[in-house]
């Protein structure tokens, strides 16, 4: 296996961050190819939290070479700050982060617009306030900036000078807001793009290099299947494609090529922002997974909605993104639970549907539920109880595709590999 996926299969924070951190270890390129830092990975290195938002999780590991691709939207101030941060335990420089020069800038009017909207639009979709959406509206406008552009200041002013406008107004007529000039943004921009110097090069060059050699590629998605701007549950959904088809778009791929596509499942499901959520839980149970889970947002600090498993819609992501094999995590959770389900169809005015469809409003659906014996394993041995087996026989019968991963918490020793990768 030469390449391999890692993409989210439900609402995003399905854990990825950890299973990729492990991954890398055995990866020569960590390319993240879509998303921005509305993302968040949250690792431990010798005992220290460190959250990643925008620098692939690869940036841990010396011998990886990070690739932020041109798929991606980068906010220039987040990600030196965030390139400062992982500075305190790894050197960071060109030599082990790349950002391609063709990657499409966030700056402050597409921030400031953000929260704006979402403050005082039409449809509140619950974003990260991180500009993502408007930024890729100016990338697919034709209009928007790239990194290259940060770095000659005169192209840097006319391109900034060129779609000015429109924003400020908006902001100011629109908002009610107070919007930087042209000549501060781009005074801005330039000094961080004096900094951000080092990083910039041929990213897409350079994978194609690099996998005509051999090397080991670790494609790190961000967000989940759900939240695609094309198969996800749109409106509700971030602006990029978050399932396989951003790699082929956002990165490349030699010959069309991703070898092992796995996707990230939580044991249960959830979900942050609005928009809809059939296996959502209102009870004590709901709250008892969120508690327990930990389930609160690593980059907006929200509290996730949470619910049981929800198997049409991971059978959809699994078409949607031709999954190869799942990692199922937090199953600890779950344990020793009084009561466990999973959805195993939706109702939908009297009928009932096995996968999610594009076009079903998931708003309207009625989960239909099977009961399962509970667990209450202490994951104190690898030897797993008849149960929790039986809940992991059945994931895999009902979705067709090997769990690769079982994870019962983030530490290395409790994410068990049933399967080889890499
Ligand atoms: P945006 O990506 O900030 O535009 O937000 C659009 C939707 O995607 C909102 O519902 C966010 O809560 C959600 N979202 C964006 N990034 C993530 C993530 O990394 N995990 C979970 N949800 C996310």
């Amino acid at each position: 296996m030469q390449t391999l996926a890692i993409i989210g299969s439900q609402w995003g924070d399905e854990g990825k961050g950890k299973i990729t951190d492990l991954l890398s270890q055995k990866a020569d390129l960590v390319v993240r190819y879509q998303g921005g830092n509305n993302a968040g990975h949250t690792i431990w290195v010798d005992g220290k939290k460190i959250v990643l938002h925008l620098v692939p999780s690869g940036i841990l590991h010396p011998h990886c070479l990070s690739v932020v691709a041109h798929g991606v939207v980068l906010e220039p101030e987040a990600f030196m700050t965030e390139v400062n941060r992982v500075r305190e335990h790894i050197p960071v420089n060109g030599k082990n982060l790349l950002v391609s020069e063709n990657t499409a800038v966030i700056t402050s009017w597409h921030k400031l617009i953000d929260a704006a909207r979402e403050g005082q639009g039409a449809v509140k979709i619950g974003t990260t306030g991180k500009g993502i959406g408007p930024s890729y509206e100016d990338k697919i406008g034709r209009r928007g900036l790239r990194v290259r552009d940060l770095l000659n200041k005169d192209q840097l002013f006319k391109r900034l000078s060129e779609t000015a406008d429109e924003k400020i107004f908006l902001l100011e007529k629109r908002y009610n807001i107070k919007a930087p000039t042209v000549a501060e943004e781009t005074e801005r921009l330039w000094t961080l793009g004096q900094t951000m110097k080092e990083f910039v090069g041929d990213a897409f060059g350079i994978l194609q290099d690099s996998l005509v050699r051999g090397k080991k590629v670790l494609y790190e998605g961000a967000q989940g299947t759900l939240l695609d701007v094309d198969y996800g549950t749109y409106p509700y959904v971030t602006s990029s494609n978050t399932t396989a088809a951003g790699i082929h778009t956002g990165a490349g791929t030699l010959n069309g090529r991703v070898d092992e596509i796995l996707g990230i499942t939580k044991a249960y499901t959830t979900r942050v922002g609005e928009g809809p959520f059939p296996t959502e839980l209102f009870d004590e149970v709901g709250q008892y997974i969120q508690k327990t889970g930990n389930e609160v947002g690593a980059t907006t600090g929200r509290i996730r909605r949470c619910g049981w498993l929800d198997l049409p819609a991971l059978r959809y992501a699994i078409q949607c993104s031709s999954l190869t094999s799942i990692a199922l995590t937090k199953l600890d959770i779950l344990s020793g639970m009084d009561v466990l389900r999973v959805c195993e169809g939706y109702k939908v005015d009297g009928k009932v549907f096995t996968t999610a469809r594009p076009g079903m409003d998931l708003a309207r659906v009625e989960p239909v539920y099977r009961d399962l014996k509970p667990f209450k394993d202490d994951f104190a041995s690898d030897k797993l109880s008849t149960e929790l087996q039986a809940y992991i026989n059945l994931i895999e019968t009902e979705l067709k595709i090997p769990v690769g991963i079982a994870a019962y918490g983030p530490d290395r020793q409790q994410i068990k590999f049933r399967k080889d990768y890499f």
